[in-house]
C-alpha cells in the first residue's frame, strides 16, 4: 500500500543520511523535515512531547532551546522482537533514544535524555545563554510515534534578558530563517488561541518564506485558555486566517498540570474529551493524534514531490565518496570497502522504492 511504501521510504532516507553522517561526507543530503516555528512559550516543546507521549525536553523560562534539535521519530511495530522486553510473564514494549554525538549509547530513561540535551546545548552554545547553529540529533524509537523528522528551534523573541547577547533577536531570526527558507521544510507554525492570531509572529515569518502557504500548517495551542464565552470555531475553520494546509487546535498540559505530575497520556484523553464536548463537529480534525497523522501525510507527500532530486543527490554523494575512496589507491582499508557496500545497497533499495519495484521492507535490508 502507498502509506507503507512511503513509511519504508522515510526509513531508507533516514538510514542513508546516517551512513553519510557517519562517513562525514560534507554537506550531507538534505531531507524533507518538519520545522517548529513560534514565539517563546507558545507551546512548541509541549507539542513535541505530546507527539512522543513522553516528557523529555528541557523546560524553564527564557530561551531554553538554544540550538536546533533534529528529532527523528521511528515507529516500532509491536511484533518486532528487538523492541520487546519479556519480564515476569508480561511483555513490555521498549522505548528509547539515541544521540548522534553519543554512538552506541542507549537512553531508556527519558529524564537522562533531557539531561543530555541540556549538557550538549551547553557544550555547543556555551552556558552564557547564546545560541548555536549546530544541531543536536536525537532519534526516538517507540510504538507510540509515527515515523517523522521534526526540528525544534529557539522561539522567536523580541527582547534580550539577563546576560543574553543584545543581538539575540537577530541571531535567532537568522537561524529560524535558515530552516524555514529551505523549500524542503514543512513549517509547523505555532500560535496561541488566547492571543490575536492576526498578530502571530510565526504566521508572519511563514508568510515571508512561503507566501502561497504550500508548506505551512498552522496549529493553535492553549484552546483551553480562551476567555469564557469566546469560541475558537471560526479560527479553527480557517475563517479568520486562511491556511491552505489547515489549522489544528491543540491542548497541551498547563504548567499546573506539569507541576501536579499529570501524564501526557492523561492529557491526551482530556484533550479528546474537551474537543468532543466543546467543538463536537470538528473534534475529529483537532488534537495531537490528528496532528501526528496529518504531519506524517504531509511529510510523505513532500518527500514524494522531492524524490527525483533526492535520488540524484544520493547518487552524486555516493560517487563523491567513491572518488575519495579511489584516491586512496592501494591503501584502501577494508572498513571503507564495507561502507561503500552498505551505501550501494541502500541506494539500490532507495531507487527501487522510488521506481515502485520494491517489495522488501527497510528492516529486511541488512548492513
Ligand atoms: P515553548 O517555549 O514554545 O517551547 O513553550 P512550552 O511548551 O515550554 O510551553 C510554555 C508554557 O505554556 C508551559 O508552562 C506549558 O505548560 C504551557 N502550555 C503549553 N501549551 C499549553 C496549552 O495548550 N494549554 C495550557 N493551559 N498551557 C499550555
Ligand atoms: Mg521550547
Ligand atoms: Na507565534
Amino acid at each position: 500500500s502507498r502509506p507503507e511504501i512511503m513509511e519504508n521510504l522515510i526509513g531508507a532516507i533516514n538510514k542513508i543520511q546516517d551512513v553519510f553522517n557517519a562517513l562525514k561526507v560534507p554537506n550531507s543530503i538534505e531531507l524533507p523535515q518538519i520545522v517548529m516555528l513560534g514565539s517563546q512559550s507558545t507551546g512548541k516543546s509541549s507539542v513535541l512531547e505530546s507527539i512522543v507521549h513522553r516528557p523529555f525536553l528541557p523546560r524553564g523560562s527564557g530561551i531554553v532551546t538554544r540550538c536546533p534539535l533534529v528529532l527523528q521519530l521511528v515507529e516500532c511495530k509491536m511484533d518486532n522482537r528487538k523492541y520487546r522486553k519479556e519480564e515476569n510473564g508480561t511483555t513490555e514494549i521498549q522505548e528509547w533514544g539515541e544521540f548522534l554525538h553519543l554512538k552506541d549509547e542507549i537512553f531508556s530513561d527519558f529524564d537522562l535524555i533531557r539531561k543530555e540535551i541540556e549538557d550538549q546545548t551547553d557544550r555547543l552554545a556555551g552556558n552564557n545563554k547564546g545560541i548555536c547553529h549546530e544541531p543536536i540529533n536525537l532519534k526516538i524509537y517507540s510504538p507510540n510515534v509515527v515515523t517523522l523528522t521534526l526540528v525544534d528551534l529557539p522561539g522567536i523573541t523580541k527582547v534580550a534578558v539577563g546576560d543574553q547577547p543584545e543581538d539575540i533577536e537577530d541571531q535567532i531570526k537568522k537561524l529560524v530563517m535558515l530552516y524555514i527558507e529551505n523549500p524542503l521544510s514543512i513549517i509547523l507554525s505555532v500560535s496561541t488561541a488566547n492571543t490575536d492570531i492576526a498578530n502571530s509572529e510565526s504566521l508572519k515569518y511563514a508568510k515571508r518564506v512561503d507566501p502561497e502557504g504550500d508548506r505551512t500548517l498552522a496549529i493553535l495551542t492553549k484552546i483551553d485558555l480562551m476567555d469564557k464565552g469566546t469560541d475558537a470555531m471560526e479560527m479553527l475553520s480557517g475563517q479568520v486566517i486562511p491556511v491552505k494546509l489547515g489549522i489544528i487546535g491543540i491542548i497541551n498540559r498547563s504548567q499546573h498540570d506539569i507541576n501536579e505530575n499529570k501524564t501526557i497520556d492523561e492529557q491526551l484523553m482530556d484533550e479528546k474529551a474537551f474537543f468532543e464536548k466543546n467543538y463536537k463537529e470538528i473534534a475529529h480534525r483537532n488534537g495531537i493524534p490528528f496532528l501526528s497523522k496529518r504531519l506524517s501525510e504531509l511529510l510523505m507527500n513532500h518527500i514524494s514531490d522531492s524524490l527525483p532530486n533526492l535520488k540524484l543527490e544520493v547518487a552524486n554523494k555516493l560517487s563523491d565518496y567513491q572518488k575519495l575512496h579511489d584516491a586512496c589507491g592501494e591503501e584502501v582499508k577494508d572498513r571503507d570497502k564495507i561502507i561503500v557496500g552498505i551505501v550501494t545497497k541502500m541506494t539500490k533499495f532507495f531507487s527501487e522504492i522510488i521506481d515502485g519495484k520494491c517489495t522488501k521492507k527497510i528492516t529486511d535490508v541488512k548492513a
